[in-house]
């Protein structure tokens, strides 16, 4: 039986608070130099530093945000006057996260699927990051829809990792964030997104329970059911928000505190408008809170408008604020297009 654990059901809940979602910031070194890279940014040390000190000061960013998911990198960084950037967190109210896997490496034996690593020496990477501050964790594992893809055995192998890497987080303090993402990218439709999400959730959850996770002490970030971007025919934001809900409903135990969406290559309106039609039609029938955990559906504006200059700074961070503000309507019900229109001033 799973342990009872006040100071995880507590973080859960803080992470899960009404109007508020998570903030993906954990690109690892080579993501986030490839983001630069598109805006012609120096893939340098100091600017990944300055941009996460343009995230974490951004003022009222905890209005909308409950905590944000760092890099390792990130946690050990602080401001350009001294402050860590746990410090700036926690003054700001808000929870310190930290990516624990390292990365989708290729699935021996079966080609186009990866499997993420990371297990090797977890309990101590835990101990330190609790010690720094974190309290809470993410994970991510890929799965590939193609013509011969998923297999049984990356559906499989990633769903255990998931489950090591939770019950490691639950006996270290850290609430873990389980994010099995199924990728948007290939030609297939809803439907086949709704059978590989649902299989890939059921083994999710049947892994966590073997290895004794409590589900009242996680969080899951799973993808949309939606259309393969190469798909021809497009979903419609009902169908999304309909199929991702009834798919949730189906595989996810209801103990479980919240479900914070990845965005995963949507554009940053869909991402709010898929989020606001769950929440507005079907927030009755759900048993957890249903929110984001964006990073680029939530950081694109900024990054492009700050592109390396400290002169842009002030409305880069207005740009963050106001997609966060966006995402936390949609969070509640309360999102609509026109909102979309409103200027950003600085
Ligand atoms: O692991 C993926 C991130 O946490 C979410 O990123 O919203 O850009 O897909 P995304």
């Amino acid at each position: 039986m799973s342990k009872y654990a006040p100071e995880l059901i507590s973080t859960a809940k803080a992470m899960m608070a009404e109007g508020k979602g998570i903030l993906a910031m954990d690109e690892s070194n080579g993501t986030c130099n490839k983001r630069f890279e598109q805006q012609d940014i120096a893939t340098t040390v100091k600017n990944r530093r300055t941009y996460r000190e343009l995230i974490l000061t951004c003022p009222n960013l905890s209005d909308y945000i409950s905590g944000a998911i760092l890099y390792d990198e990130t946690i050990r960084q602080s401001t350009k006057s001294g402050v860590s950037f746990v410090k700036v967190m926690q003054k700001a109210g808000m929870i310190p996260g930290i990516k624990l896997d390292t990365g989708a490496k290729n699935l021996a034996g079966h080609k186009d699927e990866k499997i993420t690593e990371g297990l090797d020496g977890l309990r101590d990477r835990i101990a330190e990051y609790y010690q720094m501050g974190a309290r809470f964790a993410k994970w991510r594992a890929v799965i590939t829809i193609g013509e011969a893809t998923p297999s049984d055995a990356c559906i499989e192998a990633n769903a255990y990792g998931l489950a090591r890497y939770a019950a490691l987080c639950q006996e270290g303090g850290l609430v873990p964030i389980v994010e099995p993402e199924v990728l948007i990218d290939g030609k297939h439709t809803i439907e086949r997104c709704y059978e590989v999400t649902e299989k890939t959730l059921h083994e999710v959850f049947r892994h966590l329970y073997v290895q004794n996770v409590a589900y009242d002490q996680m969080i899951l970030k799973p993808s949309m059911v939606i259309s393969g971007t190469g798909c021809s025919t497009q979903a419609s934001v009902e169908q999304v928000a309909t199929e991702t809900i009834r798919c949730l409903l189906n595989t996810v135990p209801p103990a479980v505190p919240g479900i914070a969406f990845l965005s995963g290559g949507q554009s940053q309106e869909r991402s709010s408008a898929h989020l606001n039609y769950m929440n507005a039609k079907f927030k009755s029938q759900c048993p957890w809170r249903v929110t984001f955990s964006y990073a680029r559906a939530i950081q694109q504006p900024a990054l492009e408008h700050w592109g390396g200059n400290s002169a842009n700074v002030a409305k880069a961070q207005k740009l963050l604020l106001q997609r966060a503000k966006l995402n936390s309507a949609a969070s509640k019900g309360t999102y609509t297009q026109k909102m979309e229109k409103k200027p950003v001033l600085v």
